[in-house]
C-alpha cells in the first residue's frame, strides 16, 4: 500500500508545482510588460510633453522659421522618428524639414479629423494602441492649446492645433523581446526538471503497477502451485496406498510412475524402475504387445485392455500372475502421453486354480481311462485266454506260439498304457526339447480314439514330415488332445474331423477342422475365457480351451478360430518351426 501511495503523491506533488509555475509565469509575464510599457510610455510623455511646452513658446514669438527650425531641431534628435504640427482638421502644419517625406504634405493617420472629439478617442485608447509593431514606433498625440502669450490672437485654452511626435520604441520592443527569452529560459530551467520528475513519477508509478501485477500473477502461481502441490501429494498418497499395483510409462514404454505396491511385489525402487523398459518386467514381453494390439476402442477412450492376464517377473526372478487393465494415458486434448496399467496379484488364487485344473485333468484322465480300459481288456482277455491254454498245453511248439500271442497282446497293452501316461504326466514337468509336431498330433488322435469311439466320424489327416518345433510334448500333446475332444463333440450326430500338420516358412502350421454345429458369434470371444462352457454340468469343465491358449502362447505360437453356425469350426495353430540343421548341432 505504501508502495502504491508514492507514486500518487508525487504525481499530485508535481501537478501542484506545474500549475503553481505556469501561473507565476502568466503573471510575471503580463506584469512585467506591462510595468516596461508603462515606463516607456511615461517616458515618452514626459519628453513629448516638454517639446509641446518648448514649441509652444517658440510659436507664440509668432515667428514660423524658429517654430520650424525649433521643430527640425527637435525632429533631429537621436530617437525620434516623426515630429509634426498638424491642424485641428488633421493636416499637416508644420513638419520637421529631415522627416519632410517626398510628396507633400500628411495627414494624421489613424484618427481621421482632429476636433474636439479627438482627444475623447485617444483618451479612450489603450497605451498600447500607440505602439506600432512594424515600424518599432510610439506615437504621441499632444494637444496645442492657447496660452498666456497666445490671448492677443487666439481664446485663451482653446485648441490650436495637434503635436505628433514618434518615438523609436525599437529598444522597448527589444527589451521585452529579452524578456520574454529570459522568461521562457527561466520557465524552460524550472519546467525541464519538473517534467523530468513528473516523467521519472510516471514511469516509477507504471513500473509499481507493473511491479504489483507481477506481484499479483505471482501470488496466484503460487497458490496454483501450492494447489498443484497439494493435488500432486494427494495423487501420490493414492498411489502409494493403493493395494493395487500401478505402473505408468510414457509413449516409448519407459517406467514413469511406480506405486509402492508394485516396489514391494516387484522388488523393484521407484527411482530404479523409472525410465527403464516396462518389458524388463514382463516374463513374455510379448504378452504386453498382444495386450495392446487386441484391445478395443470404448466409450472415447482410446484403447483399453481390461482384466486381462499377464505374468510378471520381480527382481530376484519370482514370477507374479498379475490381472492387468491396461489403458492408454490420454490427456484434454486427445493426445497420448503413455499408458497406466492397474494390476492385482491373483498368484494365490491362480495357484488354486492350477490345483482345480490339475484335479481336473486327473478327473479328465478317468474319463479317458474308462474308455481306454475298454481297450485295454481286449488284450487283457487274449493274454487270459492264451495263459489259460497254456497251462493244459503240452507241446511246446504251441505253447511258444501262444507266448508269442501274449507278447502281441502284451505290447499292444502296454502302448496304451505308455500313451495314456505320456498324458497324464503331470504338467510340472516344463522340459522342453524338439519334438515332432506330426507326431505329436497323431500321437494325440491314437489316444483320443482309444478313448472315444469315432464310429461316425470320418478322420482325414495330413502330417507332413518337417515339423520339428521346440516344446513340451506332453503339453502339446494336451492341447491337440483338448482341441480333437471339442471337434468330436461339435460332431454328435457324425461328420468329418480333419488334421493338417504342416511346416509354413518359419512355422509349423497345424489345423483341426470339423463340420460340427459351430460357434455362435455371441461366444467366439470367450471360448478361450477359463471355465466357459456350453456342455451340461458334468460334461465339460470350460478349461479345455484355456488351457491350449496358455500353452500355445507359452510356446511362443498362436491360435486363431474360425467358425460358421452349423457348417463347422477350423483352429489353426501356429509353432515357430525349429529346423533340422539347428536340431543335428
Ligand atoms: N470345435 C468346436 N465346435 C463347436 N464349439 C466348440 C468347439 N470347440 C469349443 N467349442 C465351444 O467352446 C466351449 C469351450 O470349450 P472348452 O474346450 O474350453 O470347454 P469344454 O469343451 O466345454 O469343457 P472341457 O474341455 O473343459 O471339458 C465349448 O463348451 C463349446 O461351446
Ligand atoms: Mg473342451
Amino acid at each position: 500500500m505504501i508502495k502504491r501511495s508514492i507514486p500518487n503523491f508525487l504525481a499530485v506533488t508535481v501537478m501542484v508545482f506545474m500549475t503553481v509555475f505556469i501561473a507565476l509565469f502568466l503573471y510575471s509575464n503580463i506584469h512585467l510588460k506591462n510595468k516596461i510599457t508603462l515606463q516607456t510610455v511615461q517616458e515618452m510623455e514626459f519628453i513629448s510633453d516638454v517639446f509641446a511646452k518648448a514649441i509652444l513658446d517658440v510659436m507664440s514669438g509668432g515667428h514660423d522659421k524658429e517654430t520650424y527650425a525649433v521643430i527640425t531641431g527637435y525632429g533631429n534628435l537621436m530617437g525620434v522618428e516623426d515630429l509634426g504640427i498638424y491642424k485641428l482638421t488633421g493636416e499637416e502644419a508644420f513638419q520637421a524639414a529631415s522627416l519632410r517625406p517626398e510628396g507633400g504634405s500628411k495627414m494624421i493617420r489613424k484618427i481621421g479629423p482632429a476636433d474636439e472629439n479627438f482627444w475623447k478617442v485617444s483618451e479612450t485608447m489603450n497605451l498600447a494602441d500607440f505602439f506600432d509593431h512594424d515600424k518599432r514606433t510610439y506615437t504621441r498625440y499632444v494637444p496645442l492649446r492657447s496660452e498666456e502669450a497666445c490671448i492677443n490672437c487666439h481664446i485663451k485654452n482653446t485648441p490650436l492645433g495637434i503635436l505628433k511626435v514618434s518615438f523609436s520604441a525599437k529598444s522597448h520592443f527589444e527589451t521585452l523581446a529579452h524578456i520574454q527569452q529570459f522568461i521562457w529560459v527561466l520557465g524552460l530551467i524550472v519546467a525541464l526538471p519538473i517534467a523530468g520528475l513528473f516523467i521519472s513519477g510516471v514511469i516509477i508509478r507504471d513500473k509499481n503497477r507493473l511491479y504489483s501485477q507481477l506481484e499479483e500473477a505471482n501470488n496466484d502461481l503460487r497458490e496454483t502451485y501450492n494447489n498443484l502441490s497439494e493435488t500432486k501429494y494427494y495423487l501420490q498418497m493414492i498411489l502409494d496406498n493403493s493395494k493395487a499395483l500401478i505402473i505408468t510409462t510414457d509413449t516409448e514404454g519407459k517406467i514413469v510412475e511406480f506405486n509402492r505396491e508394485a516396489e514391494a511385489l516387484l522388488e523393484y525402487k521407484k527411482d530404479e524402475a523409472a525410465g527403464k523398459d516396462v518389458l524388463m518386467l514382463y516374463e513374455n514381453p510379448e504378452q504386453r504387445n498382444e495386450l495392446i494390439s487386441r484391445s478395443r476402442f470404448e466409450d472415447g477412450e482410446i484403447w483399453a485392455a481390461r482384466n486381462r492376464e499377464v505374468t510378471l517377473r520381480s527382481k530376484s526372478g519370482k514370477l507374479f500372475y498379475i490381472n492387468l487393465t491396461l489403458s492408454a494415458l490420454v490427456d484434454d486434448k486427445g493426445g497420448v502421453m503413455g499408458t497406466v496399467g492397474i494390476g492385482k496379484d491373483i498368484s494365490e488364487q491362480k495357484m488354486l486354480q492350477f490345483k482345480l485344473i490339475q484335479s481336473e485333468k486327473l478327473a479328465g484322465i478317468g474319463t479317458l481311462a474308462s474308455g481306454i480300459a475298454h481297450e485295454i481288456n481286449n488284450p487283457l482277455a487274449g493274454i487270459l485266454g492264451m495263459a489259460e491254454a497254456i497251462r493244459d498245453e503240452d507241446d511246446a511248439g504251441i505253447i511258444k506260439s501262444y507266448a508269442n500271442d501274449i507278447i502281441h497282446y502284451a505290447t499292444d497293452a502296454g502302448k496304451i498304457v505308455k500313451e495314456l501316461s505320456a498324458y497324464s504326466r503331470s504338467a510340472h514337468n516344463e522340459a522342453k526339447s524338439t519334438v515332432d509336431l506330426s507326431v505329436v498330433v497323431e500321437d494325440a488322435l491314437k489316444l483320443v480314439k482309444h478313448a472315444t469311439p469315432l464310429t461316425s466320424i470320418e478322420v482325414v489327416h495330413n502330417l507332413g514330415k518337417d515339423s520339428l518345433i521346440f516344446a513340451n510334448a506332453s503339453e502339446v500333446q494336451q492341447v491337440f488332445v483338448n482341441l480333437i475332444i471339442n471337434a468330436i463333440h461339435a460332431m454328435n450326430d457324425g461328420g468329418r474331423l480333419i488334421i493338417n500338420c504342416l511346416r509354413e516358412g518359419k512355422f509349423v502350421r497345424a489345423t483341426v477342422s470339423d463340420t460340427g454345429h459351430g460357434i455362435p458369434r455371441e461366444h467366439i470371444n470367450r471360448i478361450y475365457d477359463p471355465f466357459f462352457t456350453t456342455k451340461p454340468p458334468g460334461k465339460g469343465t470350460g478349461l479345455g480351451l484355456y488351457i491350449v491358449y496358455r500353452i500355445v502362447t507359452k510356446h511362443g505360437g498362436s491360435i486363431d478360430v474360425e467358425s460358421a453356425e452349423g457348417e463347422g469350426t477350423t483352429f489353426t495353430l501356429k509353432f515357430p518351426a525349429v529346423d533340422d540343421a539347428q536340431h543335428s548341432t
